[in-house]
């Protein structure tokens, strides 16, 4: 049933990018149907100048905000005639609300935000609605907030995939002792992500097929902090782990790390396909991360800026046909939500094929022969 809806989910946003490609183009002169203000005419035939302002939350939680959406952003925003600032708040709420403040000030016709927390993307979503501009909450979404739109992954998935990998991965190992290292609890995805993994996970902790130690969310999704934690909770355990549950791949590494250290090798998972995950996948350090073609969160968030930018929410609402439920807020958000893939040994490659990570960053040192191996050149 549920992989069924998620297909179903899936093929509505193929048609939901589909339809908007046609939006796109009509967003040259006019063709007819009346609705369209001369307003939008010329902020059109000028193919740029329409100003949107975009902040991603961190640095250092994860390589993806500067390596993948940064570029992947500009360039989707540009394919739109549209004229992105693109910033990052690095981790700083403060800098943050001021970036946000400057964009405002300066009049930027959309502002696209992955707010560092729920309570700050809600204060800029309602600043920016005061001034008459549009926000979209770009991969987190803002709970108990007015963002019209949001897009981002099914992010339930990401947490089954982890899930899934990470039960194939200890199948054969009764009982294995599994410690849980999650993300930011202020982060809406950081929650879909656990609840994704226990859909896979609870059963399997209830009749002892594995056994959890414990489960820690980490503030911030700081690396470091991850890795602490996860040492002093192996230290309280005796030394002992068979699993680790790591909800990135920031945070793998930092786990792998103490694992070494200990002389201990067993299942991690991760997610963002970022260089550093492949490499400890290829390694045989991590066992999987997720893949999240970001370039189709980019390029989705683009199309619904140039359509909001013309005040074109009639094109907004075709882009955005699925909904991502708001707990606090009690709403449904409009949404595309993008599907995930897990990637393990076996299909690093394709990250590799889709020009996310190259062959000569990946392929380092003692990586190059692992590469060679897996058929990365
Ligand atoms: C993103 C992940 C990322 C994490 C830490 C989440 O909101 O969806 O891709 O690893 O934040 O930056």
């Amino acid at each position: 049933m549920r992989s069924k809806t998620l297909t179903l989910a899936a093929v509505g946003a193929g048609v939901a990018l589909a339809l908007s490609a046609c939006g796109a183009n009509s967003a040259a002169p006019p063709a007819g149907g009346g609705g369209t203000s001369a307003g939008s005419t010329s902020a059109a035939a000028s193919g740029g100048g329409v100003k949107v302002g975009v902040i991603l939350p961190e640095t250092a939680t994860s390589a993806r905000w500067e390596g993948f959406d940064k570029p992947m952003l500009l360039d989707a925003m540009k394919a739109q005639g549209l004229d992105a600032d693109v910033q990052n708040a690095q981790g700083d709420t403060g800098k943050f609300a001021q970036l946000a403040d400057g964009m405002i000030t300066q009049g930027v016709k959309v502002l696209v935000i992955a707010s560092i927390n729920s309570d700050l993307g809600k204060t800029v979503a309602a600043k920016a609605a005061n001034a008459g501009i549009p926000v979209i909450d770009y991969d987190r979404l803002n709970l108990g907030g007015t963002s019209k739109y949001y897009v981002s992954f099914n992010n339930t998935k990401v947490g089954e995939l982890q899930g899934q990998a990470f039960a194939d991965a200890l199948k054969s190992k009764q009982g294995a002792q599994v410690i849980e290292i999650e993300g930011a609890p202020t982060d809406n995805n950081a929650t879909l992500f656990y609840n994704g993994q226990q859909n896979i996970l609870k059963p399997l902790y209830a009749s002892g097929a594995l056994k959890l130690v414990k489960s820690q969310p980490i503030d911030g999704w700081d690396n470091q902090k991850g890795g602490n934690t996860f040492e002093q909770i192996l230290t309280q355990n005796g030394g002992k782990v068979d699993g680790v549950v790591a909800a990135n791949d920031g945070l793998a590494g930092a786990v792998i790390t103490i694992l070494k250290k200990n002389g201990l090798k067993v299942p991690v998972t991760g997610q963002d396909a970022t260089a550093a995950g492949l490499q400890a996948i290829l390694r045989g350090d991590q066992y999987m991360s997720v893949f999240k073609p970001i370039k189709q969160e980019a390029e989705a968030a683009a199309k619904l800026a140039a359509a909001l930018a013309k005040g074109d929410t009639a094109t907004a609402d075709s882009i955005a046909t699925q909904k991502e439920h708001d707990p606090t807020g009690n709403r449904d958000v409009p949404s595309v939500l993008l599907e995930p893939q897990t990637i393990t040994k076996a299909n690093v490659k394709l990250v590799v094929d889709q020009k996310y990570v190259t062959a000569a960053e990946l392929c380092v040192g003692d990586v190059q022969s692992l590469c060679q191996a897996a058929g990365i050149s």
